[in-house]
């Protein structure tokens, strides 16, 4: 495994990070022993960070089981999901729940509205509490960067970032360097998407995966869009490891935290996609059929973002 700066956190973060919406049952039905499993083949494979949220189902539990005897291995990141009952008291209950003193980062799972703002300011006070380590903003778009980042107190940001959806973060690449901020890249493999495992007629019977209300149209739409990637296959012997390292090629990505709920996707997740990397080549064909499918959110001049390592 390899580590990069949390930002300017000074802390140290394994580049591939553990997703635990899925052990939670975002992709359908889990064993909870396989999940504990999984962690635990990630946590040998040199894995030291691990996001969830208090709705995604049982993940913060089977957490605090995970956990116990190992707090010291693991950067753990939960979030504020607008639970009734505010964000301290939220992550007061999160601590217990995970049955730990502090989180390492406590994320607010959108980016505050104008008339949100007194978030930030629990945010702030979650964290000179020593309750939470880092705080951070689990954001979307182009404009929740640009209003997040503004804050100029806000140790990470999370967005989406994938073959097919190269914005946010690629349009906002030369503000997130200048600032520091950490980042944690979600949604890499396109809610499976990205794997290649899917064809256009997959259905998705479990109600609970949040796949099952997608129509045959944007499956099909999706696994055609993924396919005119499929040549990355070729160097990075799979379509899930060439989808899941395309982030690690940028230096502004901290880590990039994948959805696994199995050792056998820990094995490849952990085991196989650090450390690999796409050619500059390979790179540069992405961003130009990106460009061809209208991927971009910007308008006008797309900024020549590639910068390998
Ligand atoms: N708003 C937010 O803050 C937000 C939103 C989304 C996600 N997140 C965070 O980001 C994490 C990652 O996102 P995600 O879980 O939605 O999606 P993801 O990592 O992009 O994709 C997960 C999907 O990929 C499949 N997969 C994972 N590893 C695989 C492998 N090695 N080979 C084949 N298939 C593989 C899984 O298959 P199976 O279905 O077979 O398990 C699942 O369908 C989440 O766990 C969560 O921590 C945050």
């Amino acid at each position: 495994m390899k580590y990069r700066a949390l930002g300017a956190s000074g802390v140290s973060v394994s580049e591939v990070g553990f997703g635990a919406w899925g052990i939670g049952g975002a992709y359908g039905s889990v064993d909870r022993a396989e999940s504990l499993r999984a962690l635990a083949r990630a946590e040998e494979f040199g894995c030291n960070f691990v996001d969830t949220a208090m709705v995604y189902g049982d993940s913060e539990l089977v957490l605090g089981e995970f956990l116990a005897g190992r707090r010291s291995k693991w950067l753990i990141a939960t979030k504020f999901s607008g639970q009734p009952e505010g964000l301290e008291a939220t992550l007061d209950k999160q601590l217990v729940r995970m049955g730990i003193d502090a989180v390492d980062l406590y994320q607010i799972h959108w980016a505050p509205s104008q008339a949100e703002q007194e978030l930030y300011e629990a945010l702030y006070r979650v964290k000179k509490a020593g309750k939470a380590r880092l705080i951070g903003i689990s954001l979307y778009s182009i404009a929740d960067i640009n209003s997040v980042l503004k804050q100029g107190r806000i140790d990470v940001i999370q967005l989406p970032f994938s073959l097919l959806d190269p914005d946010p973060f690629l349009a906002k690449l030369d503000l997130i360097r200048r600032t520091g901020v950490g980042v944690i890249i979600r949604s890499s493999l396109k809610e499976g998407f990205l794997t290649g495992k899917y064809r256009r007629d997959a259905v998705f019977p479990d109600p609970d995966d949040q796949r099952h209300g997608w129509t045959p149209e944007q499956i099909a739409a999706t696994v055609d869009s993924a396919e005119r990637f499929r040549f990355i296959e070729a160097e990075a012997g799979s379509m899930a490891v060439g989808a899941a390292c395309y982030p690690l090629c940028f230096a502004e990505t901290s880590t990039v935290v994948l959805g696994t709920k199995s050792v056998a996707q820990a094995d490849s997740n952990f085991g196989v996609v650090s450390g690999s990397r796409l050619s500059d080549a390979s790179l540069r064909r992405i961003q130009s059929l990106q460009r061809e499918m209208g991927l971009y959110d910007r308008k006008g001049r797309i900024r020549d973002a590639l910068r390998f390592f």
